[in-house]
C-alpha cells in the first residue's frame, strides 16, 4: 500500500518534468484510502487485488468494457471532485496548466508538443481539417475505423472535394504494411490508422506506417483512442505526424479529457481552425484592419477558451496512478489478461474469433463472434448472467461481433467466470 504522502513522493520519482508535485493534488487527496504500490517485477494476484481496491466498481459487475470508457479510481475521483469544490469555493481558476507537462512525460515528447481537447474525437477533427489538403486528394482510412475517425475525414472530403479511400486492414503487422504500398497514388496525402482498432483489437504497426508515410511525403496521423494508458508509448521513436487521443480511456481519468501529440516540426503545417484566448501571440483590434502576430509558439495554438481545470487536475492524478503502477506493468498485465481470454476462447467449439492470430497484432482487446446466436443476443445474455458480464457489441463495418476489452482492475478468475458464462449460452 502507499499512502498520500508515498504516492505525492512518487510523483517525483517518475520526474514529472520538474513540476512542484504539491500542485498536482488538491490537499484533500489525503482523503483517500489506499493506493497500491508500484508494481513489483513480477507481480502476484495478491498485488493487483490491491490495485482493484482502488476502484469503487460496482460490486457483482464484471466490467469488460474498458475499451469504450475506463472507470476512475478514487484518486482520480478525488483530485476532480475537490478541484470542483475548490474552484467553486475560493473562486481561482484552479490550475491544471501542468497537466500537458504530465502527459508529455507519457508520450515521451515536450509538453509544448501536448494540445488538451475533450475526447480523441475533437484531436481528429483539429487534425482532418488543419492539414493542408485540396481537391483530389486522397485518404488513406481502415474499413474499421470508429465515428470518430472516420467522420472528420467523411466530412472534410465533403467540404473540399477530397476522396476517402479505405482497405480491410491484412490480420498481419506486414500484411498492412504491403497493402498500404499498394493503395499508394500519386494523389495520396494522409494515411490516418488506429493504434488499437476499436472492432478486434488489432494492434498496428505504426512505427513502420508513419516511417512508410515519411518514405512517400504523406501525412500520418494516428487514432491513438486506445493506445495512452494501454501501451507504453514513444514519441520520438514513433514520430507521427499527430497522434490523438484520450484521458477517458485506458488512462482511467475524468471523461470528457483528451489530447494530441503534434510534433514541433508541424505547427505551422495544422493551421488551427479554431482560434481563442491562448491560440495567439498578440493581436491589435484597436487599428483597422486588424492586426496579428501569429499563433501561439506552442501546441496551444490549437485548444483555446475556459477550460474545466478539475478535468485536468484528474487527468493529471490517471497519469500518476497510471506512473505509480508503471506502464510496462500495465500493458504487460492487460496483454496477458487477454491473453488468457483469447487461448481459452480458442478451445471453444462454438466461438468464433475474428482478432488476428498474430501475437504482434494482438492487444488487450478481442473480438468474436457466436456461430449460433446473434451479437446482440449474446451481450443481452451476459449482462442478464448471475456475474453480470458487460462487453461491448461491435455492429461498425458489419461486423456484428463482440468485443471484449480488459484493464488492470480485471482478473484471471474473472476471465474464466466470463468464458464458462459464454460457454454456458
Ligand atoms: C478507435 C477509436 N477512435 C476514436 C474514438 C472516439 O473517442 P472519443 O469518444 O474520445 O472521441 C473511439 C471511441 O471508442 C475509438 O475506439
Amino acid at each position: 500500500m502507499t499512502d498520500r504522502r508515498d504516492f505525492i513522493k512518487s510523483l517525483g520519482i517518475i520526474s514529472l518534468s520538474g513540476i512542484p508535485t504539491a500542485s498536482l493534488l488538491p490537499a484533500s487527496f489525503s482523503a483517500i484510502p489506499s493506493l497500491p504500490g508500484p508494481a513489483p517485477s513480477q507481480p502476484t494476484e495478491s498485488y493487483w487485488d490491491l490495485v482493484r481496491e482502488a476502484f469503487h466498481i460496482e460490486p457483482g459487475l464484471c466490467y469488460l468494457n474498458n475499451g469504450t470508457m475506463g472507470p476512475s479510481p478514487l484518486s482520480v475521483e478525488e483530485a476532480t471532485i475537490s478541484t470542483i469544490k475548490s474552484v467553486n469555493s475560493n473562486l481561482g481558476y484552479g490550475g491544471g496548466e501542468e497537466v500537458r507537462n504530465h502527459l508529455a512525460a507519457l508520450m515521451c515528447c515536450k509538453g509544448s508538443e501536448i494540445s488538451l481537447t475533450h475526447n480523441t474525437t475533437e484531436g481528429i477533427n483539429v487534425a482532418a481539417w488543419g492539414l493542408p489538403l485540396k481537391k483530389g486528394d486522397e485518404i488513406l482510412l481502415t474499413t474499421h475505423e470508429h465515428v470518430g475517425n472516420a467522420m472528420p475525414w467523411i466530412n472534410r472530403a465533403q467540404h473540399h472535394g477530397l476522396t476517402v479511400r479505405t482497405f480491410q486492414p491484412a490480420a498481419t503487422a506486414q500484411g498492412i504494411l504491403d497493402q498500404l504500398d499498394s493503395l499508394y497514388t500519386k494523389k495520396t496525402r494522409v494515411v490516418s490508422v488506429p493504434h488499437v482498432s476499436c472492432t478486434i483489437g488489432q494492434l498496428f504497426p505504426i512505427d513502420q506506417i508513419c516511417a512508410w508515410a515519411k518514405t512517400k511525403g504523406i501525412f500520418s496521423i494516428i487514432d491513438g483512442a486506445h493506445g495512452a494508458g494501454a501501451l507504453t508509448l514513444d514519441m520520438n521513436r514513433t514520430d507521427p505526424d499527430c497522434y490523438i487521443t484520450c484521458g477517458h480511456k485506458w488512462l482511467l481519468g475524468p471523461k470528457g479529457t483528451g489530447f494530441f501529440y503534434v510534433p514541433e516540426r508541424m505547427f505551422d503545417v495544422i493551421k488551427p481552425v479554431f482560434a481563442g484566448a491562448y491560440t495567439d501571440r498578440g493581436y491589435d483590434i484597436t487599428v483597422s484592419p486588424a492586426t496579428f502576430e501569429g499563433y501561439a509558439t506552442t501546441a496551444h495554438r490549437y485548444d483555446y477558451g475556459t477550460q474545466n481545470s478539475a478535468l485536468r487536475i484528474g487527468l493529471s492524478a490517471a497519469v500518476a496512478f497510471h506512473q505509480l503502477i508503471g506502464p510496462g506493468a500495465v500493458q504487460e498485465r492487460i496483454f496477458h489478461l487477454n491473453h488468457l481470454l483469447y487461448t481459452r476462447l480458442a478451445q471453444m467449439g462454438q466461438i468464433e474469433l475474428i482478432s488476428p492470430a498474430e501475437e504482434a497484432s494482438q492487444s488487450m482487446m478481442l473480438g468474436f463472434r457466436h456461430k449460433k446466436l446473434d451479437y446482440a443476443q449474446v451481450a443481452a445474455a451476459l449482462m442478464k448472467h448471475p456475474g453480470r458480464y458487460r462487453i461491448r457489441q461491435v455492429p461498425e463495418s458489419g461486423l456484428n461481433s463482440l468485443r471484449v476489452s480488459t484493464h488492470i482492475y480485471n482478473s484471471p478468475a474473472q476471465i474464466e467466470g466470463f468464458a464458462e458464462a459464454l460457454n454456458s449460452l
